[in-house]
């Protein structure tokens, strides 16, 4: 679906899917550069970041490597707590292996933390991340991201992964949703 599909639910449009796909090109171009001749293992962190997963991996002209965490944030309400549960562990052992982290969003920047002191200690090779949207918090994390796609405001965003109760992460256009929808 896009934005043409849920237009009384958006309050404002801030990519189109051409702009995300767009983007995700140039970085598939540079992460393509940068890992050349070396055996990459992306790793994507289930449920949002399934889409960029797909487009950033098709967009590669060079063989990658996927394997995939799910995770649980402790802690009540919608803000991460930095306390994280591993609900699926990768089926890869990344010791000495070329690893990058891809996220839809990094927000607060706590679950990406504990992730990466949780993936250095198996010692892979290097261990850097993409993420496809970063928030204004996230810029005073002290994880550092070496591949970002677009800043967003911080507001409630849907769309390209991101979700609303389990809806919007298949919308493909990018956008703040409505209050009327969750208040
Ligand atoms: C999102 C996102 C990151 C996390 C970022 O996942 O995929 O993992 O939040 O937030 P933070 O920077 O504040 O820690 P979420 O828990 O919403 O799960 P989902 O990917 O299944 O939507």
């Amino acid at each position: 679906m896009d934005a043409n599909d849920v237009s009384g639910e958006l309050a404002s449009l801030h990519y189109t899917g051409a702009e995300v796909q767009a983007r995700v090109k140039e970085i598939a171009a540079q992460i393509d550069a940068d890992y050349e001749g070396r055996r990459l293992l992306l790793v994507g962190v289930l449920s949002g970041a399934v889409m960029i997963m797909a487009d950033l991996s098709r967009a590669m002209k060079s063989h990658c490597e996927m394997d995939w965490m799910a995770i649980s944030s402790y802690g009540a309400g919608t803000q991460s707590s930095g306390v994280v549960r591993i609900l699926k562990d990768l089926n890869t052992n990344i010791e000495g292996r070329d690893v990058l982290v891809v996220e839809d969003i990094i927000d607060t920047g706590l679950t990406l933390a504990y992730l990466i002191q949780n993936l250095q200690s198996r010692k892979p090779a290097s261990l850097e991340i993409m993420t496809m949207f970063r928030k204004p918090e996230a810029l005073s994390s002290s994880v550092k991201v070496r591949y970002v796609g677009f800043d967003l405001p911080n507001e409630f965003v849907v769309g390209y992964g991101l979700d609303y109760a389990g809806r919007y992460r298949n919308l493909t256009d990018v956008g703040t949703l409505a209050p009327h929808v969750y208040s």
